[in-house]
C-alpha cells in the first residue's frame, strides 16, 4: 500500500548532510538496495505507476542502472545505458550538463534505439533535473516515442520538473 511505501522511505533511505559538497543533503539508496524484501516491494509498486507497452528503458549511470535494469526485466523491455564519458565504444552521442553538485558529460551508445520505439527514462533521483534533461535529450535524438521519465525520488524543492516540460513524470517518493 501507499503507507507501506512511505514507511520504506523513512526506514530505507539514509540522509547525509553536506555530502558530497556543503549544503547538499544526500539521499542514500543503498539501505533499500541491500534489503531483498524492501527492494522487491518498491520495484513492484514502481511497476504499477508505469505506462503500458514500454519497449526500452533508458537508465543513467550509476544508480539509474541498478534500478532501471530490474524495471526493464519486469517490463519485458530492453535496457539502454546512458554512461559517463569515455566508457562507450564506437561513436556514442555526447552531451555536457550540470547537476546539483557539479557537472558531467554523458553518452548513449550508437544505434541504441529504433525510430518510434516506446521508451521510458529512469533514474534513482530527480534533483535539479540536469541529468534527466540530458538523458532525455540524448534519447530523443533517436526519434523515439518518449512515454515519460520515472524516478524513485524527486526532491521537489530543487524544481527539476521545470527542466523537463512536455515529459510525463512519475515518482515513487516526492520529497517537498
Ligand atoms: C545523481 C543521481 C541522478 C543525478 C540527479 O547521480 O543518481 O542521476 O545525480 O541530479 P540532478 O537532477 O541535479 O542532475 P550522480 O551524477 O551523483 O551519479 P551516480 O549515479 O553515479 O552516483
Ligand atoms: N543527486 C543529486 N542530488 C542528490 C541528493 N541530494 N542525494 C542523492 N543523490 C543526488
Amino acid at each position: 500500500t501507499r503507507e507501506q511505501i512511505e514507511d520504506l522511505r523513512r526506514s530505507h533511505i539514509a540522509e547525509y548532510p553536506d555530502f558530497p559538497t556543503p549544503g547538499v543533503l544526500f539521499r542514500d539508496i543503498t539501505p533499500l538496495l541491500r534489503d531483498a524484501g524492501a527492494l522487491r516491494e518498491v520495484i513492484r509498486y514502481w511497476m504499477s505507476l508505469l505506462p503500458a507497452d514500454i519497449e526500452y528503458v533508458v537508465g543513467t549511470e550509476a544508480r539509474g542502472f541498478v534500478l532501471g535494469a530490474p524495471l526493464a526485466y519486469e517490463l519485458g523491455a530492453g535496457f539502454v545505458p546512458v554512461r559517463k564519458a569515455g566508457k562507450l565504444p564506437g561513436s556514442p552521442a555526447t552531451l555536457r550538463y550540470d547537476l546539483e553538485y557539479g557537472s558531467a558529460v554523458v553518452q548513449i551508445p550508437e544505434n541504441s534505439l529504433p525510430v518510434g520505439a516506446r521508451t521510458l527514462v529512469v533514474d534513482d533521483l530527480l534533483a535539479t533535473g540536469g541529468t534527466a534533461a540530458a538523458t532525455i535529450e540524448l534519447t530523443r535524438r533517436f526519434g523515439v516515442e518518449l512515454l515519460g521519465a520515472s524516478f524513485l525520488i524527486e526532491l521537489e524543492g530543487l524544481q527539476g520538473r521545470r527542466k523537463l516540460p512536455d515529459v510525463p513524470l512519475t515518482t515513487v517518493w516526492s520529497i517537498p
